[in-house]
C-alpha cells in the first residue's frame, strides 16, 4: 500500500491537498446542490473537533461501537497478525483490539504482530502512532498517510492473516455508488482468508439521529464550518467566509441518511481563479458536506456478501443502536 510520506501539511500550488481539493471542487461544487467530500473536514483542527464530538452526550455511535468492540475483541482479532485500520483517526477505540493482539491468548504465536493505521489527517495520525508505539512496545506500528478510497495493493501483512477495520460508521459517508466502488476495491486489495470489520449506524428515531449531528454545545456546527476554513486555506478563492453560513443537520428518510449542510444566510459569491469558476448561492441555499447513511439490520452484511465477503458475525450493542459486521474474504 502506498501513501504520502510527508510528516506535515503545506499549502500552496505544490501541495497535493490543493490539487486533490481542486479536483473534488470541480467534480461537486458547481453542481446542484454543491457538495464537498467529508475528507475535507479533517485538517488537524477538524480531527480534534471530531474527537470532541465522540465524547458528546448526543453522539452515541462511538460509545456503542466501543461497547461491541470490548465485548467481542477476542473473536474479532482471532489469529490475525496484522491489523490495518482505515480512517483510524486517534485510534482510541482500537486499543481494546491491540490489547488482545499484544497480550491475548494467541499473542505468543504472533511474533510479528503489527498495526497499520491509515488516515489522511497527518498530525493526528502520527501523534496517535507515536503514543501507541510507547504503549505497545511489542507491536510494530506503521502509520500510512493515504486516501482510503484509493488503496494500492498489496495491503501490508501476510495474505489470509490480515484484519481490516473500518469503524466509526464511516462507511455511511459514501453515496451508494461510492460504497459499491469501495467494497469492490476492498475485495481486490484483500486476499482469501483476510477478514474485514465494518461498523455501521442503525436506523432509529430521527430526533436522536439529528441531535447526534447537531449537538447543543455547537461542536458539530464548528466541525462543519471548519471545512470552509480548510477550503479557503487550501485553494485560491475569494468571497468564501464562514460567517455567511450556518450548520444544519437533517434526516432524509427517503435515502435513509443524515445530511449535513452549510446553509447560506445571505447571498454569496465565491470566485476560484485557479479553477476559472464562480459559485453563487442565494440566501437559504446550501452546500452538502456529509451524508451519514443509516442501515437496517442485515442490509450491509448482505451487501458485503455480494462483493465476495462471507458472514462470520453480525453484532449490535445492547441498546440496538449500532452494528458491527465481521466478514471474511471467500
Ligand atoms: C468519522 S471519523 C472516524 C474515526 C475513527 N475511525 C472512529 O471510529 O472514531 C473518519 C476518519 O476517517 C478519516 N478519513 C476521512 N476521509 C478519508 C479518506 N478519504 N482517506 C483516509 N482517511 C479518511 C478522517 O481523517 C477521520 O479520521
Amino acid at each position: 500500500m502506498t501513501g504520502r510520506e510527508e510528516t506535515a501539511t503545506t499549502t500552496g500550488p505544490a501541495d497535493p491537498d490543493t490539487s486533490a481539493l481542486e479536483a473534488d471542487l470541480r467534480e461537486g461544487f458547481f453542481t446542484d446542490p454543491p457538495t464537498v467530500p467529508p475528507r475535507w473536514f479533517y485538517d488537524e483542527k477538524g480531527s480534534l473537533l471530531f474527537d470532541d464530538i465522540t465524547r458528546l452526550d448526543e453522539y452515541y455511535p462511538t460509545r456503542r461501537e466501543a461497547e461491541i468492540l470490548r465485548a467481542r475483541a477476542e473473536p474479532i482479532v482471532g489469529s490475525s497478525t496484522t491489523i490495518v485500520e482505515l480512517g483510524a483517526g486517534t485510534c482510541t477505540k482500537t486499543r481494546v483490539l491491540l490489547d488482545v493482539m499484544a497480550g491475548g491468548a494467541d499473542a505468543d504465536s504472533r511474533s510479528e504482530a503489527r498495526y497499520v493505521p491509515v488516515d489522511i489527517s497527518v498530525e493526528v495520525l502520527l501523534d496517535a502512532a507515536r503514543s501507541l508505539g510507547e504503549e505497545y512496545p511489542g507491536l510494530e506500528i506503521e502509520p500510512v498517510i493515504a486516501d482510503l478510497t484509493a488503496l494500492d495493493p498489496p495491503l501490508p501483512g501476510e495474505p489470509g492473516q490480515r484484519l481490516v477495520l473500518f469503524l466509526g460508521g464511516t462507511v455511511g459517508n459514501f453515496g451508494e455508488a461510492q460504497r459499491t466502488g469501495f467494497l469492490r476495491m476492498m475485495r481486490e486489495v484483500m486476499a482469501p482468508g483476510d477478514r474485514l470489520v465494518v461498523g455501521f449506524d442503525l436506523v432509529k428515531d430521527p430526533a436522536r439521529l439529528v441531535s447526534a449531528y447537531d449537538d447543543a454545545a455547537g461542536v458539530t456546527a464548528e466541525f462543519n464550518l471548519n471545512m470552509l476554513d480548510v477550503i479557503a486555506r487550501t485553494v485560491e478563492c475569494t468571497g468564501l467566509d464562514r460567517r455567511d453560513f450556518r450548520h444544519e443537520a437533517v434526516w432524509n428518510a427517503g435515502e435513509s441518511r443524515i445530511e449535513m449542510w452549510l446553509r447560506a444566510v445571505r447571498d454569496v459569491r465565491i470566485d476560484f481563479p485557479t479553477l476559472g469558476r464562480t459559485r453563487t448561492l442565494a440566501a437559504g441555499e446550501g452546500i452538502r458536506t456529509e451524508i451519514a447513511r443509516k442501515f437496517h439490520g442485515d442490509a450491509l452484511i448482505d451487501e458485503l456478501a455480494g462483493h465476495g465477503f462471507s458472514r462470520e458475525a453480525l453484532w449490535a450493542d445492547e441498546g440496538g443502536d449500532f452494528g458491527l459486521a465481521l466478514v471474511v474474504v471467500d
